[in-house]
C-alpha cells in the first residue's frame, strides 16, 4: 500500500448525513424496511475485495464529540494486571475498531465501559454519564441507550429469535402487548438482515451468521445510540463476514450509530472502521487510521498490519491507482 485511501463514496453507501436516532415505531418501521432492502443485496466478495473507494469513504471525523471517555483505567484479576493507565475516547458517529492480541483485555475493556466490570481505578463516562458508582436505576436508564452483541452471541437457547429480541423490550416496556411486541421484533429481525421466517426459529436452528444477525437484532431492539460488538465476524466464512460488515456500515449510516467494534478481522478494519484503537502493553497504545498506525514503530502494530495477512488485506482495499 502506498498512501491514504481516496475520499470517494462507494456506490452502495448513501452519502447523506446520518439521521437522528429513530425512536418511534413508525420510524423504526422505516429503518426496518431500509435494512430489509439491504439484506437482499449480494454480499460483496472479500478477496479481491470491494472497490478501494469503500475503505476511502470511512474518513475520521475532524471534530470529535466524545461519547465514551475512559481515563486512567486499571483492571486486575488477582495478581494479573490487565489494564493500567488506559485512556480512550470514542467520538460520536464513528466506527472504532479495537484490536489487540488474544487475552490483552479487549472484552474486559468493553465490560468496564458498559458497567459489567468494576475497575480497580479510573473514570468511565458514556453518553455524558459517569459509569462508576451508579445506582441500579441509573445504570438501567443508561443501559437502554446502547446495544451489545457479545462475543458468543449470547442468545437464550430456549427462546426463539423473536422472543430473544423481545427480552430487552419487555424489560423496559412491560406494558407492551404481544401484537405490538411481535411487530417491533419483526422490524428488528429485518434490521438484522434476517428473513421473516427466522423469528420463530430457535438459535440451534440457525447458521453462525444468522446467530450473529439475531444477536444484532436484539442489540438494536431499544433503538440504541451506541452499539458494542465483540468480534462479530469471528467464525463466519468470508462472504458472510463481508455481508455482516456491510450491514453494520449501513446501519451506522442510516441510524447515526456510534460503533465500538472489537475485532481480529483485518478486512473489517479496512472496510468499515474510521479509526482503530490498539490494545497492547496493558493500555491503548494508539488510536488512529490504519495508514497513520502503520507509521508507528510498535512491534505488535507492525506485525499485525504489516505482516503477510495484514498486507494482503491492505492490498485488497488500496489498489494501485486508487490511492489519493
Ligand atoms: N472474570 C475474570 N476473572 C479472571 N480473569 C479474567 C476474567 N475475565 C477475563 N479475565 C482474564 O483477563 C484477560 C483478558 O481477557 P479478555 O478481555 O477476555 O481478552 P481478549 O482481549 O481476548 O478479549 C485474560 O487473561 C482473561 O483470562
Ligand atoms: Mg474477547
Amino acid at each position: 500500500m502506498s498512501g491514504v485511501p481516496p475520499p470517494d463514496v462507494p456506490p452502495d453507501v448513501p452519502d447523506e448525513g446520518p439521521p437522528p436516532p429513530l425512536k418511534t415505531a413508525a420510524a423504526t418501521a422505516t429503518a426496518g424496511a431500509a435494512a430489509r432492502s439491504d439484506a437482499g443485496k449480494a454480499a460483496p466478495a472479500r478477496t479481491p475485495a470491494r472497490t478501494p473507494a469503500a475503505a476511502g469513504a470511512r474518513r475520521p471525523k475532524q471534530d470529535c464529540e466524545p461519547i465514551i471517555v475512559v481515563k486512567n483505567l486499571r483492571n486486575a484479576f488477582g495478581d494479573a494486571v490487565i489494564h493500567e493507565d488506559l485512556d480512550l475516547t470514542v467520538c460520536r458517529g464513528e466506527i472504532l475498531g479495537v484490536v489487540g492480541g488474544s487475552g490483552t483485555g479487549k472484552s474486559v475493556l468493553l465490560r468496564s465501559i458498559i458497567g459489567l466490570q468494576t475497575p480497580e481505578q479510573g473514570e468511565v463516562e458514556v453518553l455524558g454519564e459517569n459509569m462508576i458508582d451508579r445506582t441500579e436505576d441509573e445504570a438501567k436508564n443508561i443501559r437502554r441507550r446502547w446495544g451489545v452483541l457479545f462475543q458468543n452471541g449470547a442468545l437464550f437457547s430456549t427462546l426463539t429469535v423473536a422472543e430473544n429480541v423481545e427480552v430487552p423490550i419487555r424489560e423496559y416496556f412491560p406494558f407492551l402487548k404481544p401484537p405490538l411486541l411481535d411487530e417491533i421484533a419483526s422490524y428488528k429481525i429485518a434490521m438484522g438482515g434476517l428473513p421473516p421466517d427466522a423469528g420463530p426459529k430457535y438459535p440451534s436452528e440457525l447458521s453462525g451468521g444468522m446467530v450473529k444477525r439475531a444477536g444484532l437484532a436484539r442489540a438494536l431492539s431499544l433503538d440504541p445510540e451506541l452499539l458494542f460488538l465483540d468480534e462479530p465476524t469471528a467464525g463466519l466464512d468470508p462472504i458472510a463476514a463481508a455481508a455482516f460488515d456491510q450491514l453494520i456500515l449501513s446501519l451506522q449510516q442510516r441510524l447515526g450509530l456510534t460503533v465500538f467494534l472489537i475485532t481480529h478481522d483485518l478486512d473489517t478494519l479496512h472496510a468499515i472502521c474510521d479509526r482503530v484503537a490498539v490494545l497492547a502493553d496493558k493500555k491503548v497504545i494508539a488510536v488512529d487510521t490504519i495508514p497513520n498506525l502503520l507509521a508507528l514503530d510498535h512491534p505488535w502494530i507492525q506485525e499485525y498490519f504489516n505482516g503477510p495477512r495484514g498486507r494482503t488485506a491492505a492490498e485488497s482495499y488500496y489498489k494501485e491507482g486508487a490511492v489519493a
